[in-house]
């Protein structure tokens, strides 16, 4: 090698090219198998914000089965896609992501090895830059090596791949496997490449046997990079996809918990890890706490909340069974049990929504309580408001169109009102038990629609 080359080799960027193309047969699922969610996102889109994050620019996916559902899920990600018309193979499919047009260094990437952490491809890139190589093998060393390649040495360099299946007994018995993750010069890659041949058990194109054909060059500087674990978790069937998302769950737990966040459960509690939660809040098993979700300080959060992409402020209670989604909860309400916030909803500071209570697309004013088996839709309500057991905001007519109600500040709405909107209450206004409001009641006034009680004398003849 050339001086020359060596700061080619230190400066050049990295491309990525991630190999999706498999069908995952062994998800026995409809959905291309990179695009199963981990812990609520595709494995794929870990994959590539790994590369992201670790400052990879060009970012090429090569897609196959399924490739026009990968194609549009991954379409906001910024990624090129190559396609595989059939799948020959590993090699084959870094092939057809057209190596022979990338300048400078390429890492190899699984899309279904969702758990890589950008500080894993920080660490490759450096040792493979400071050990200035011509191909780094990422591998690992694993108790159960199952089906993965085998790293074999002589004399304690590294020497080839044998894939499981064409591995002989005491090939077998080797624990450090290829991860999949190679990093290389895309010029060595281009002049391997088209050597490797297909002849072995699966008639495959196998990637790993640049690792045999570029140290029979012997000039080649090979070695192997060690990764961690998390590197080698592949996803290969639905129980593995459920270990992964455990795992993702587990290390947010572990953040969230370390700077303050009571989790009595740590096992039975599912937080994805774009949700944040403030100090001294407490969560109680079995809640899912999902997407953008924000928590404040001191909140509660109990048994069994599924909470998605909602904002909610401090000293917050959410109690047992409720439902919240894409919503924001004001500081020191208090929801629940089994209630239920749809999306668009707004509930001002020390807002009460209690059991058996819907609201959808309402913002409900500072100090209001609906504390019984309600539906709230498409509502403004005021202030310091009180909403009577039963009662219905009627928005939605037989022509399927939606209306409005406004109710404003110090209204008392009576048990089992229905208020047919489009519809406006005035401040201060009482609405009697069981009425059926169909025009506007003024401020202060009283709005009763009750039929007066009938009373007839000794109705039943005595026996
Ligand atoms: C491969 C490696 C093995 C390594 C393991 C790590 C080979 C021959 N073997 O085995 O040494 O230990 O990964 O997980 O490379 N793919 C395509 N097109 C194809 C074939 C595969 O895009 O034609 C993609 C798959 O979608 C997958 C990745 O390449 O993302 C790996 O393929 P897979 O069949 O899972 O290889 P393994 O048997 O796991
Ligand atoms: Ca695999």
């Amino acid at each position: 090698m050339t001086e020359k080359d060596d700061t080619k080799n230190k400066e050049a960027p990295f491309t990525a090219i991630i190999l999706a193309a498999g069908k995952g047969t062994r998800m026995n699922s409809a959905l291309p198998k990179v695009l199963h969610p981990v812990a609520g996102k595709p494995m794929i889109s870990r994959v590539i914000a790994s590369c992201k994050k670790a400052g990879i620019n060009d970012i090429r996916v090569v897609v196959g089965h399924g490739a026009g559902l990968v194609k549009t899920v991954l379409e906001p990600e910024g990624v090129t896609f190559f396609e595989q018309k059939n799948q020959l193979g590993t090699a084959d499919a870094v092939r057809s992501a057209q190596p022979e047009t990338i300048e400078g260094n390429i890492i190899i990437l699984n899309g279904d090895h969702p758990l890589i952490e950008p500080h894993d491809i920080e660490g490759f890139i450096r040792d493979f830059k400071e050990q200035k190589l011509d191909i780094g093998l990422v591998t690992t060393v694993l108790k159960e090596p199952g089906d993965f390649g085998r790293v074999v040495r002589n004399g304690g360099e590294l020497y080839a791949i044998v894939e499981a299946k064409d591995a002989s007994a005491e090939a077998k018995k080797i624990k450090e496997v290829n991860t999949g993750i190679y990093l290389t010069r895309a010029a060595i890659l281009n002049l391997l490449l088209p050597e490797i041949k297909n002849e072995n058990q699966k008639k495959e194109f196998y990637l790993t046997d640049i690792i045999s054909l570029g140290i029979e060059e012997r000039r080649k500087k090979i070695k192997t990079i060690p990764g961690a674990r998390n590197v080698s978790m592949g996803v290969n069937n639905q129980l593995e996809l459920a270990k992964a998302t455990k795992l993702v769950f587990k290390a947010h737990m572990k953040k969230l918990m370390e700077s303050g966040v009571m989790v009595i459960d740590p096992r039975n509690t599912y937080i994805e890890e774009t949700v944040e939660i403030g100090p001294g809040t407490i969560v109680y098993p079995g809640s899912y706490l999902k997407g953008k979700t924000k928590i404040g300080k001191f909140c509660m959060i109990e048994t069994n909340t599924f909470i998605v992409d909602t904002t909610i402020e401090d000293s917050v209670q959410i109690r047992a069974g409720s439902y919240l989604e894409s919503s924001i909860i004001r500081a020191k309400c208090n929801i629940g049990p089994y209630a239920r916030i749809r999306p668009d909803s707004e509930l001002l500071e020390d807002v009460h929504i209690g059991n058996f209570v819907e609201v959808k697309k309402s913002k409900i004013g500072k100090g209001t309580k609906a504390a019984h088996l309600a539906y709230i839709g498409d509502a403004e309500i005021g202030e310091h408001t009180n909403i009577g057991c039963g009662t219905i905001f009627v928005n939605y007519l037989p022509n399927k169109s939606k209306h409005k109600t406004k109710v404003g500040d110090n209204c008392f709405i009576g048990s089992d009102v229905q208020l047919i909107a489009p519809l406006d209450v005035g401040s201060g206004a009482t609405i009697g038990a069981g009425s059926v409001i169909t025009k506007n009641v003024p401020a202060n006034a009283l709005a009763v629609t009750r039929a007066p009680q009938f009373i007839k004398e000794n109705y039943k003849p005595k026996p």
